[in-house]
């Protein structure tokens, strides 16, 4: 049986162990026989790489395992890339958040000007990834989780057309899961009509094995404040519950459809300011928490020479982006949420917006199914998003600074064009050494 050699950008991150363990659930049919862990963060890959080692010894010898920073090395011969960087790490999220709030704005990942920043510093390394995949492994299917999303999905399929890649979100999966459990389904058993953009998109159905739109029971069951049922994830903890508490408040004054978590912040952008601390973000929580449960963890299994029951390896997040490269390689038809060129899927969106819908993936790649007509609400958010998200790629590309401060102008987030240019200025001053030029 052919064995393959996928590579993880971002090998250093806290999600490899989930991606690694869902990587070796599948071995029927994804058998490695190369794994490599390819990261700018030499120190931070090693410890991750640590830990990896111990698990591929206990649950799969054969493979060889390979740390690096270079992709070449990473990239040739390699089949599947998971690609999963966080441009300027951690560290830069915190100012993302930060400085918005400074300024009394959203503060957010990957949402409003944090996300914009997020954006021009992840563009040009996506476009260096796509160029040596290009140079190295042109026929390499390339899974991506980096954000934001559906701008460097933008980016990379303008300059990468030829390449074979999915750009995925765990978002709707997760929402779709805990719709499941809250209306006493299984997944696999319900069928979902999504649309959007990256983190911007709404259910307009929820079907049941018996073809009834369980829509409107959804409606009533967060209007009259009945709980949810969260599950065992990533995504359940103090700071995100109140994210899904708020997918009532969404739904009592937009009843028509079931919102994405991530419009609140566009939604209620005033409430998501009060509630942070400008000092002290998510990024700085994920950083005091998640990053140092992990970290620590690997350490402690390095030093007990085992991996064997460690709590890493669990999760949603790796399970869904392996249930793709399966689909891939068996070609049995995968429903899921994708971003890809609109050509036609939505009306009145133009033709190269990255929409977010549900699509079929299988050894072809994606299918995705068409939407037609949407409402005037839902269509003229999309069509100011997308907006924003195409000038901000070309803001990169270009080096404009006035595109950047027209997509700024345009970030639903942001009151007016003066707070945009303010914004702009000194997010430019904090990321001069990873945005390109602006002029
Ligand atoms: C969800 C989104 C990701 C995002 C993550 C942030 O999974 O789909 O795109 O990066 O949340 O979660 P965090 O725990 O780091 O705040
Ligand atoms: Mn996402």
């Amino acid at each position: 049986m052919k064995r393959y050699h996928l590579t993880i950008a971002g090998g250093g991150a806290t999600y490899t162990p989930g991606i690694v363990n869902a990587i070796l659930n599948a071995r029927d049919v994804l058998p490695l026989r190369k794994l490599v862990l390819l990261d700018n963060d030499a120190e931070r890959v090693a410890t991750m790489g640590g830990f990896i080692r111990l698990l591929l010894a206990e649950k799969a010898p054969e493979v060889e395992l390979v740390i690096t920073t270079d992709r070449r090395d990473a990239f040739t011969g390699m089949e599947f890339l998971f690609a999963q960087i966080r441009s300027g790490g951690l560290k830069m999220r915190a100012l993302d958040e930060q400085i918005p709030l400074r300024h009394g704005v959203v503060g957010q990942e990957t949402c409003g000007p944090g996300g914009f920043a997020f954006a021009l510093r992840s563009i040009p390394d996506m476009l260096a990834i796509g160029e040596d995949v290009r140079r190295y492994a042109p026929d390499a299917w390339i899974l991506n989780y980096s954000n934001p999303a559906a701008i460097l999905a933008d980016a990379w399929h303008k300059r990468f057309p030829e390449l074979k890649s999915l750009f995925i979100c765990d978002m709707p999966i997760v929402i779709e899961l805990l719709v499941a459990a809250t209306l006493g389904y299984r997944h696999a058993d319900l069928a979902f009509d999504y649309v959007g953009l990256n983190h911007f998109g709404w259910w307009r159905h929820i079907w049941n094995p018996q073809g009834e739109d369980l829509l409107p029971q959804l409606r009533d069951h967060l209007l009259s404040e009945r709980p949810l049922t969260l599950f065992q994830d990533e995504h359940v903890n103090a700071d995100w519950i109140p994210t899904f508490e708020r997918l009532r408040k969404s739904m009592r004054l937009f009843p028509e459809f079931l919102a994405n978590t991530y419009l609140q912040y566009y939604y209620f952008g005033e409430e998501m300011v009060a509630h942070e601390d400008p000092h002290y973000t998510r990024a700085n929580r994920v950083i005091d928490t998640r990053e140092k449960a992990v970290f620590d963890e690997c350490r402690r299994c390095i030093a007990a020479g085992s991996a064997a029951d460690s709590f890493l390896c669990a999760g949603v997040h790796g399970d869904f982006i392996v249930d793709h490269a399966r689909a891939i390689l068996t070609n049995q038809p995968f429903r899921t949420t994708v971003n890809v060129p609109n050509r036609g899927l939505v009306a009145g969106l133009p033709a190269d917006a990255i929409v977010e819908v549900h699509g079929q993936v299988t050894a072809h790649g994606v299918e995705a199914f068409g939407v037609g007509e949407l409402p005037h609400f839902q269509r003229a958010l999309m069509v100011q998003q997308n907006a924003y998200e195409q000038l901000t790629v070309e803001a990169a590309l270009e080096g404009s600074y006035s595109k950047a401060l027209q997509a700024l102008t345009l970030n639903r987030t942001v009151p007016s064009a003066d707070v945009a240019k303010r914004l702009l200025d000194d997010l430019l001053a904090a990321n001069r050494e990873f945005w390109p030029a602006l002029r």
